[in-house]
């Protein structure tokens, strides 16, 4: 059902979740009931989509920051010169061959953050140039939702997963990422490595604000589930992450240039679709911090 407000109107998407969001222009400064218009509507559909804006990149970090406290980017070799809560996701290359961003980021499912205490919340993602071929836009965006996986798993597993903790780890992602050859970004220095050392987090997850279960293990990051002998736990963490991988759980966002979406970390796992080669593809990424998940 289409939820309108005044001008504005929150209409949900042909998919188990997403809303694309009219009647907003973020280059004229929202108001503060417009803002509370799209967090409500985020937490209804775990992921809200604002076409055609036009906006800096301050614009976009000042609209970020109504989510929530802004994050800074380790890598911050890939951050937007003086937005500091900006990153750049890119295939670009600069003179000297290296990348202007993250050339691959998103290429497993995963969520923002999960390899912190403090997992992102929300992330703000803004189109800037989009990679087409033959007239066709590539690199989607693809999100299944976390709620709605947990709920169809069959209670058995449930009983094994609820109250239980997986480990989280960015060592283990950048290697996964590694063995399957999509490794595009400079190693991890022995000093970020530090700074990042593994997580437990729980493997269902309640949403701090709609209160609803989510299942919280990742194909990038998760790298195994706690307190169960190994092939089993294998096992277990195999079958959630291919579960999440269903197409009844997914909403498939095909990029235009000027698209500003908001998703919802907890509710959403996210894959970027690597199907562009070098054709140009960019986008500048907020992250909005959030709770300890539990
Ligand atoms: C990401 O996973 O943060 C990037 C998503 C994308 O590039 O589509």
């Amino acid at each position: 059902m289409q939820v309108t407000e005044a001008r504005r109107t929150a209409t949900p998407l042909p998919a188990p979740i997403g809303a694309e969001i009219t009647g907003i222009d973020v280059a004229s400064s929202p108001s503060e009931s417009d803002y509370e218009f799209m967090r409500d509507a985020l937490h209804k559909y775990s992921v809200i989509v604002l076409r055609g804006q036009d906006i800096t990149p301050q614009q976009q970090q000042e609209f970020a920051s109504h989510f929530g406290e802004l994050r800074t980017s380790f890598y911050n070799r890939y951050g937007v010169a003086d937005v500091p809560a900006l990153s750049i996701v890119s295939n670009l290359k600069r003179e000297d061959g290296e990348h202007i961003g993250i050339a691959d980021a998103g290429m497993l499912w995963h969520t923002d953050g999960s390899y912190l205490k403090t997992p992102d919340m929300y992330t703000v993602l803004y189109g800037l140039q989009i990679p087409h071929r033959d007239g066709k836009a590539l690199g989607d965006t693809v999100f299944s939702s976390a709620w709605g996986a947990y709920d169809a798993l069959p209670d058995d597993v449930k009983q094994v997963i609820d109250g239980r903790p997986a480990v989280h780890s960015f060592t283990a992602h950048i290697e996964k990422k590694r063995a399957k050859g999509q490794l595009k970004r400079a190693p991890l220095t022995a000093q970020q490595r530090d700074a990042l050392p593994d997580v437990e987090h729980p493997i269902v997850r309640r949403h701090p604000v709609n209160g609803r279960k989510c299942l919280f293990v990742t194909e990038g990051h998760t790298s195994q589930i706690v307190g169960l002998p190994e092939k089993e736990g294998a096992e277990l963490l195999d079958f959630l992450t291919e579960h999440v991988k269903k197409p009844e759980f997914h909403y498939r966002h095909t990029w235009r240039k000027g698209d500003l979406i908001v998703w919802d970390n907890c509710a959403v796992q996210h894959l970027a679709v690597f199907d562009y080669g070098d054709i140009p593809r960019r986008l500048h990424r907020a992250g909005i911090a959030g709770p300890v998940p539990v």
